[in-house]
């Protein structure tokens, strides 16, 4: 059991020889030992502040944590004032591929440019500090833009990922009550145009809190303007409010920087809320120790600005560290099998940090593709997302590595903010094991009572210390932050992540997946309750149930079950017509890879579907304890 595939990797010199921390066990153990003092000390190396805290740290009124107390901050100015200073203006902040083959550059000085006149645009439209300003977008280099001008100027940034559809959309803008609403007239996706504007004229209809629309243009395709609400951008900077610079706001360290929604066991999404203090130290700090990243990096984290990874690793994370980041708009396959691996060449990236989901997905194409590209310029790869099987991590560490980058596993969630399980550059590794917890996290793997469990037995992953990037709540509802998260240990005050997780007898934690209703599809956090309204919001589906089953490809596929209205019949017309329905109300990676029409669904007295029985028929499991069962 101390190995569970029988293999250790260890890190090529090379790597160890440049590598920021040198001895992770014992920096392990006195992070440990005074995780506050670890934090602390970080702050100060990692980010400026206007103001100098009070105390470090705050549990006084846990569960709701404070970290820098007292101190003042913007983590623009940590991302991007700070650098045009200094001979980092010239660097490139910025490189972008679009789908198309469009490229562009940004060094800081001109991304810090577009940010002073983007939050001028905003301002003019009278955003203030605390506002919701929700963006909707491809992977353009105006997302990060949006993102920053909004937190410039201390209003708070809602990022809607653009594969999501109408009623996804609409919801988050509903629940952030959001007067601006930024988006793209379209983005390109395999080739085909993705019609955000059209999807946000939608969703806007159904939450007509928005005031103001700025559309940026990336397809150039006709779109619905209207006037007085919708604005083209570049029109936008056109206009002598757009010029000159904008103050930086001065934010206190526990002030809100964004909220990112995200799926929970019930009901409507999560609003999780990060602040601009304790989060710029969190995401600094692992990025710069678990991928050593350096001046001469070309940083690839080819998530999506619009989830967590990329709000922390693509945003503000490469940013604080002052780096080069490049960002590819489209799909990996398109036009062919090689778009990552040419790229990779072209722009001499150094680290690629991608998920299990898309190294399966490139794998499926062979070697070849890869093989004919130089990707010496590679140094270290990494994963996040869901566990990474050990085909696939050996794939990704042989044929795209070449057996001379480690591969840095992240275990981590939107709720986290930065990496909380994961190797460094000098850690031994085991494929498919995120390793041990980061320098001043403190994890364990429990059992119901809370008692750790034996090496090798699977329990619930839990974090037994508060760390600074933590989200603070749940946007608008705290009391479901503490009952979701801090209710199940709340006599030891331990954070439930969801997950379960086995340790073995080095310490070293092997993700198994989550425990709750949550499914993980391509990497993709969904909600079994979100596809299950999706669906009974069709005049066909009375009752509707969504259960994750196991897929080599995607981790995950959705299979749900549903109970049609009287009137209607099952067919293969209908299935099409509900799939096509969850995709117009949530978009394409949330719809079911199958559908069941059924007569009646597992419950238990009370009226709660047992997903649980579902997934064991499915599966043809041993459907465990029945007691509860209604019929
Ligand atoms: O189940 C874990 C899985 O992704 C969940 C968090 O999803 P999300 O909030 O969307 O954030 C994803 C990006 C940080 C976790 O509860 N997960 C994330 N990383 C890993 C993982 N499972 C196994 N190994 C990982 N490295």
């Amino acid at each position: 059991m101390a190995n569970l595939h029988g293999e250790v990797y260890y890190p090529p010199e090379e790597v160890v020889a440049r590598a920021h921390v040198q001895d992770w066990e014992k920096l392990l153990e006195e992070a440990a030992a005074d995780p506050v003092a670890f934090w602390e000390a970080r702050a100060k190396e990692l980010v400026d502040w206007f103001e100098p805290w009070e105390r470090a740290f705050d549990d006084s009124n846990a569960p709701f944590y404070k970290w820098f107390i007292g101190a003042k901050t913007n983590i623009v100015h940590n991302a991007l004032d700070r650098h045009i200073t200094t001979w980092r203006r010239n660097k490139l902040a910025y490189i972008w591929e679009g789908e198309d083959g469009t490229r562009r550059t940004m060094s800081y000085y001109r991304l810090w440019r577009e940010v002073n006149r983007f939050a001028a645009i905003l301002k003019s439209m009278g955003v203030e500090k605390g506002d919701r300003v929700t963006i909707y977008m491809g992977r353009l280099p105006e997302l990060p833009i949006a993102m920053l001008a909004t937190a410039k100027i201390g209003a708070i940034h809602s990022v809607v990922y653009g594969g999501f559809s109408v009623e996804a959309l609409a919801e988050r803008i509903e629940d952030a009550q959001s007067r601006v609403l930024i988006t793209a007239d379209g983005g390109f996706m395999r080739g085909k145009i993705v019609p955000l504007k059209e999807i946000a004229d939608e969703a806007v209809r159904r939450s007509p809190v928005v005031e103001h629309m700025v559309v940026v243009r990336r397809t150039g395709h006709e779109v619905n303007m209207e006037v007085g609400r919708d604005y083209w951008y570049h029109e936008l900077c056109q206009l002598p409010v757009a010029n000159g610079t904008v103050e930086t706001e001065v934010m206190d360290a526990e002030d809100p920087l964004f909220i990112l929604y995200t799926s929970g066991t019930t009901g409507k999404p999560k609003g999780v809320l990060h602040t601009h203090g304790g989060y710029q130290v969190g995401i600094a700090t692992t990025l710069k120790y678990a991928f050593d990243l350096k001046d001469e990096d070309r940083w690839w984290c080819a998530a999506d600005p619009g989830w967590i990874t990329g709000h922390s690793y693509i945003v503000y994370g490469p940013l604080i560290l002052g780096a080069t980041s490049f960002i590819y708009e489209g799909a990996p396959n398109y036009p062919y099998p090689d778009r990552w691996w040419r790229m990779i060449e072209e722009y001499g990236i150094t680290i690629l940090y991608t998920a299990p989901t898309a190294i399966r997905g490139l794998m499926r194409f062979g070697n070849a593709w890869v093989n004919r590209h130089d990707l010496s310029s590679l140094r270290l790869l990494g994963t996040v997302g869901e566990p990474i099987n050990p085909e696939a991590w050996r794939w990704y560490y042989e044929v795209v590595g070449k057996e001379r980058c480690p591969i840095i596993d992240t275990w981590w969630q939107t709720e986290t903010g930065h990496f909380m399980i994961t190797p460094l550059p000098v850690t031994p590794l085991k494929p498919g094991s995120a390793t041990k917890p980061f320098p001043g996290i403190l994890a364990e793997v429990v059992d119901e009572e809370g008692n750790p469990v034996e090496p090798g037995v699977e329990g619930n992953l839990v974090i037994k210390h508060a760390w600074p990037g933590m989200l603070r709540t749940i946007y608008g509802d705290p009391e479901r932050y503490k009952e979701q998260y801090w209710s199940k240990y709340a006599k030891q005050g331990y954070y439930l992540t969801g997950d379960s997780a086995r340790k073995d007898e080095d310490g070293y934690f092997w993700i198994i997946g989550r425990v709750d209703d949550v499914i993980k599809v391509a990497g993709y956090r969904l909600g079994t309750a979100e596809i299950e309204s999706a669906l009974v919001s069709h005049p066909a589906v009375s009752e509707a149930a969504a259960i994750g089953v196991p897929d080599e490809l995607k981790g995950n596929v959705i299979h749900t079950f549903v109970i049609l209205r009287e009137g209607f019949t099952p067919s293969p017309e209908l299935e099409e017509e509900l799939k096509q329905h969850v995709r117009h109300e949530m978009g394409p990676i949330a719809v079911p890879a199958k559908i069941n029409f059924v007569e009646s669904l597992p419950k238990t007295r009370s009226g709660k579907i047992m997903r649980r029985v579902l997934k064991a028929r499915t599966l043809g499991l041993p459907e465990g304890d029945l007691s509860t069962l209604e019929d």
